[in-house]
C-alpha cells in the first residue's frame, strides 16, 4: 500500500520525478559511504558533504547532535554557524523537541528563527532518531525561498533514517 507520508510518484510531475531520482541516488550513494565506517563524526562529515553537493541550491547542509538539553554543532558544508541551539529555539530545536520534520518556506516568517548565515531563505529540518530517542537533527538550508517541498521532506527523512544508526 502506498506510504500516505511519501508523495505518490502518480500525482508528481517530471521535476518531482527527477528530485525523487536524485533522492534515490543520494541515498545509494551514502549506504556506500557509510557502509563500513564506525566512526560518528567520519560518518556525519561525508553526509553532509555527500548531501551538500548532490542538493542543488543549498548554501548549508549538516548536523546538529543533542548535548544536554542543548543541540552543538556537529559536521557541516557552508558557513560558520551558530554552535549551540536550546531545545525548542529556532527551527532546529523546534524540529528536535518536536520530533518532527519542519519545512520553512521562508525562514523571516518563521517566530525565532537563528539567522547563522543571512543568505538563508527557507529550511528544511529533520529529527535524527534511534527508536524514539533524539540524537540531533540534519539542518539544510537555501538561499531561496520555498527552496523545500514534499519531496524533500520525505527525501531527507528517508538519508536521516539512514545516518541515525550510523552515529
Ligand atoms: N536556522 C537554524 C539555525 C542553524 S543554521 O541555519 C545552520 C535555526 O533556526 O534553528
Amino acid at each position: 500500500m502506498h506510504d500516505p507520508t511519501r508523495p505518490a510518484p502518480w500525482t508528481m510531475d517530471r521535476r518531482e520525478l527527477d528530485k525523487v531520482a536524485l533522492y534515490a541516488e543520494l541515498a545509494a550513494e551514502l549506504q556506500a559511504l557509510l557502509a563500513d565506517e564506525p566512526d560518528p563524526v567520519a560518518n556525519a562529515a561525508n553526509a553532509a558533504a555527500a548531501i551538500y553537493h548532490a542538493l542543488p541550491d543549498l548554501n548549508w547542509a549538516g548536523f546538529y547532535m543533542l548535548r544536554g538539553n542543548e543541540l552543538v554543532l556537529g559536521p557541516f558544508q557552508g558557513r560558520p554557524a551558530c554552535v549551540r541551539i536550546l531545545l525548542g529555539a529556532g527551527v532546529c530545536g523546534t524540529a528536535a523537541a518536536e520530533r518532527r520534520s519542519i519545512v520553512v518556506p521562508d525562514v523571516a516568517a518563521f517566530p525565532g528563527h537563528i539567522a547563522c548565515d543571512t543568505a538563508s531563505r527557507s529550511e528544511l529540518v529533520v529529527p535524527l532518531l534511534a527508536g524514539d530517542a533524539l540524537l540531533g537533527v540534519l539542518d539544510l538550508d537555501s538561499p531561496l525561498l520555498a527552496r523545500f517541498d514534499a519531496v524533500d521532506r520525505a527525501g531527507c527523512e528517508t538519508l536521516a533514517r539512514m545516518i541515525a544508526p550510523k552515529l
